[in-house]
């Protein structure tokens, strides 16, 4: 049985705290089917998040089987099903495999025929057999409905929460819907909280809960709504309740409480002596010892020998679930291709000149003492024109990798921050997500900046030593990567991530000092965080002696110890980590 008693959750705006659910008790015995209803902003989401533990209570005390939530410990991630009001499937990916990459992040199966017979099952439950090959954008609505449930279903859930799944539907899908969850309501005595505007079908429910700005102003059986509000019929239940004050409607909600928690024990007795509803599943208060595990049914025992699956399997699922994800979506795949090819050849292109000059430079002997000073003078022009060219050239290829970095990760987190909250609710271990996602991008960094040194040094030879220049254009884009990963994982949504991610990459060439030199009490102070400087520096220090004095004739900024280097842009992509499991491990609930 699920219990609230006086539960109340504030929010503070402006000093003040403000209660978005306000004493709500009542109790929901196993097997229930219960409406959450009333107008817009009542608090019925609010009410929802404050049950699955994602809103912690302010007030008052929820109990489950006894168990006191809050002390006693939360819902295991198993034992509770929660449908948002928003899509938690992927776009790209079928409807089977949502289902199954739900059932691999939820429950450890013991082989691939469990899993396949769970995912079956499910599928079969919500009607979604016949469409389980379906991307999940062609979806109608009640549809992508089906799907939410379905991936909640996967554990077999106690508790089923749903919030909205009828909004935005025909009258005929509606009614489907609150007719699987009726039907879902009666399995294994689990109980399915269901928040709905919609006043149409409320017959098929056991009870309705009616909200008023966080109170409750009812909670009895259906068929004594229109009584309880004196109105002839139900869509005149909102405008009833607006005529009073919230506390005029709870307090006298409180005298006539215990006569409709007494209709609704009756209600359930009629229903466990037809046999629509198991006699197995307890009553209210009525068969506390219906509570007694032995007494429970076979599937909600086995509920709760579900297990999580262990760190690598949730990695390997989210990383093979990235890579579909990311093969199907032709934009992306194309950007990266063009970032991939056109990015060097741009390099290339410009780092044709500084190849021209440096051969001239290197050619340079008189012995005619004018002709000597005239071609010192020429040197000089040359290697000033080569230090500048080359350096140029690298700060050119380190902005374009940090560009590609910012690009790989800016959206990463933040694009999908919902689905995965909800993924984390359900389970899913931030460190596995968080390692799924380096992983994954650790292929693109890895491709696009060894890509990068390869196809410039081919077309247009670097003058130094090739491994270290590679290896700093790789430490550049982790970097980069890594500290967007971060941005991405604390902002609140993709765009505010991507627009800072091209600000940081924005500020590398102006800060780095490789174009101008900037102020020394500025520069020590901004030096630390330019990654572009670091491998910018690392890769001068790379470079042949003579090209190395070029680019040291012409540049005012210091250059550093490529030991130094390598230290600082670890640092970067060592903190860009620490950020971002820092960001992916807080919840982040709208
Ligand atoms: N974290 C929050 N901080 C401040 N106010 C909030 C917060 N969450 C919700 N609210 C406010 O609390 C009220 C209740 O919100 P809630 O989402 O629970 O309503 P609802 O009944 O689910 O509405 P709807 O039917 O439109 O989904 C709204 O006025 C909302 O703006
Ligand atoms: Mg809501």
């Amino acid at each position: 049985m699920l219990e609230l008693k006086e539960v109340t959750f504030t929010v503070r705006k402006d000093g003040v705290e403000i209660p978005l659910v306000d004493r709500v008790s009542l109790s929901v015995p196993k097997g229930h089917f219960m409406a959450i209803v009333g107008p817009s902003g009542c608090g019925k989401t609010s009410l929802l998040k404050t049950i699955a533990g994602l809103n912690p209570e302010s007030d008052g005390a929820l109990f489950w089987d006894g168990r006191n939530l809050a002390e006693d410990g939360d819902f295991s991630p198993t034992e509770i099903g929660y449908v948002p009001q928003f899509s938690i499937a992927y776009d790209p990916l079928t409807v089977d495999e949502s289902v199954e990459a739900a059932t691999r992040l939820r429950v450890r199966s013991r082989d691939s025929e469990e899993l396949d017979r769970r995912i079956d099952r499910v599928l079969e439950e919500t009607g979604l057999t016949t469409i389980s090959d379906r991307h999940v954008k062609v979806l109608s609505g009640g549809q992508k409905r089906r799907l939410g449930l379905a991936m909640e279903l996967v554990s077999d859930p106690k508790i089923l929460l749903c919030d909205e799944v009828t909004s935005g539907l025909d009258p005929r899908s509606e009614r489907e819907i609150v007719n699987l969850l009726h039907d879902l309501s009666r399995k294994d005595g689990r109980i399915v909280l269901s928040v709905t505007h919609s006043l149409s079908h409320l017959e098929l429910y056991d009870s309705i809960l009616v909200l008023h700005e966080g109170r409750v102003a009812f909670h009895g059986p259906p068929e004594q709504l229109t009584h309880y509000f004196s109105v002839h019929d139900t869509e005149e239940v909102y405008p009833r309740l607006a005529s009073q004050a919230s506390e005029s409607w709870h307090s006298s909600w409180g005298k006539h409480r215990a006569s409709y928690q007494k209709m609704l024990d009756q209600n359930r007795a009629r229903l466990i002596a037809s046999g629509a509803l198991r006699a197995t599943s307890p009553t209210a208060a009525t068969q506390p010892a219906a509570d007694a595990p032995d007494k429970r049914p076979r599937s909600a025992t086995a509920a709760e020998q579900l297990s999580l699956p262990g760190f690598f399997s949730q990695f390997l699922t989210l990383l093979s679930r990235r890579w579909r994800i990311f093969s199907r979506d032709r934009g992306q795949v194309l950007l990266q291709i063009a970032i991939l090819l056109c990015f060097p050849i741009l390099v290339t292109i410009f780092s044709d000149k500084a190849s021209g000059n440096i051969r001239r430079y290197s050619d340079t002997r008189q012995t005619d003492v004018f002709a000597q000073i005239q071609e010192q003078q020429s040197v000089r022009a040359d290697q000033a024109k080569v230090g500048s060219a080359v350096s140029g050239i690298i700060m050119f290829q380190v902005v374009l990798l940090s560009l590609m970095g910012s690009n790989n990760s800016a959206r990463e987190i933040a694009g999908e921050r919902p689905i995965y909250e909800k993924e984390k609710f359900g389970g899913l271990r931030p460190s596995a997500y968080l390692a799924s996602k380096v992983a994954f991008l650790s292929c693109l960094v890895i491709t696009q900046s060894l890509w990068m040194a390869f196809f410039v040094n081919f077309f247009g030879p670097f003058r130094g030593d090739f491994v270290q220049h590679a290896g700093f254009l790789l430490l550049v884009n982790a970097a980069m990567t890594s500290i967007c990963l971060a941005i991405s994982a604390l902002m609140r949504t993709a765009e505010q991530a991507s627009l800072l991610s091209i600000y940081l990459v924005g500020f590398q060439l102006p800060l780095s000092g490789a174009v101008l030199a900037l102020p020394e009490n500025i520069e020590a102070f901004t030096r630390p965080f330019i990654s572009a400087y670091w491998a910018w520096s690392g890769s001068v220090e790379a470079l042949q002696t003579q090209v190395h004095a070029a680019v040291k004739s012409v540049i005012d900024t210091g250059l550093s110890t490529q030991q130094a280097c390598l230290y600082a842009l670890s640092a970067h992509i060592v903190a860009g980590l620490v950020a971002a499991w820092f960001g992916s491990s807080r919840p982040q609930w709208d």
